[in-house]
């Protein structure tokens, strides 16, 4: 590999996951969801833009018919989000009333955002909503909600990769990785 091909895994001092633990993990909620939802036809929604990686590789591990939507939120302002107040800036494509709905997430911080979401998806009357979420990250939890399928769980460490960004950056990267200190700092400036 040149160094133009490093440029991202430079940054990174140490690898949380590797890609094949992140897929063996993923195989498995695959085959737990399919057993589970065998003839239900359920609704995957996920949430943009963190989910992309998760979403692609769990629907792939997936056996049985399923549908695949999106929603996507956004602060107003880093306070408002503090608060759990997001809005909806991009809605579902199709009603999802009286339908298997598992909520697709990469991962839970405060619950914040989950509990937002969840309202808003159980007010839409599905036949059931379930949460499956590849990273759970609780020592910030401020809401606690059931997550029926988990991943992992995540240290108080700023991770990147596999979804996970900092700056929009970072999300190609096929494993998990811990932000050099160096780096994390040096972008937290450069952008605010
Ligand atoms: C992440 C993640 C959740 C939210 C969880 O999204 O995808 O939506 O944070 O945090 P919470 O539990 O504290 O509410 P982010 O805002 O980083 O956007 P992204 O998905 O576009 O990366």
């Amino acid at each position: 590999m040149n160094s133009e091909e490093n440029e991202l895994a430079d940054d990174i001092q140490q690898v949380f996951l590797t890609a094949e633990e992140i897929q063996r993990r993923v195989a498995e909620l695959g085959q737990q969801i399919s057993h589970d939802y065998r003839g239900k036809n359920p609704i995957l929604v996920g949430a943009l833009r963190g989910v992309i990686c998760f979403m692609a590789d769990l629907l792939r591990s997936i056996t049985i018919p399923l549908e695949v939507d999106f929603i996507a939120v956004s602060s107003y302002s880093k306070e408002s989000r503090d608060q759990g107040l997001v809005r909806v800036v991009k809605d579902l494509d199709r009603p999802v009333t009286g339908r298997h709905v598992i909520f697709v997430e990469d991962v839970i911080d405060t619950g914040l955002t989950l509990n937002y979401l969840m309202n808003n998806l159980r007010a839409r009357q599905p036949a059931s909503l379930e949460v499956c979420v590849l990273f759970d990250r609780n020592m910030r939890r401020l809401i606690d909600l059931p997550l029926r399928y988990k991943g992992f769980n995540l240290p108080d460490y700023f991770v990147v990769g596999y979804g996970l960004d900092h700056h929009e950056r970072y999300r190609n990267l096929p494993y998990v990785g811990i932000l050099k200190p160096e780096v994390l700092f040096a972008r937290s400036k450069d952008s605010g």
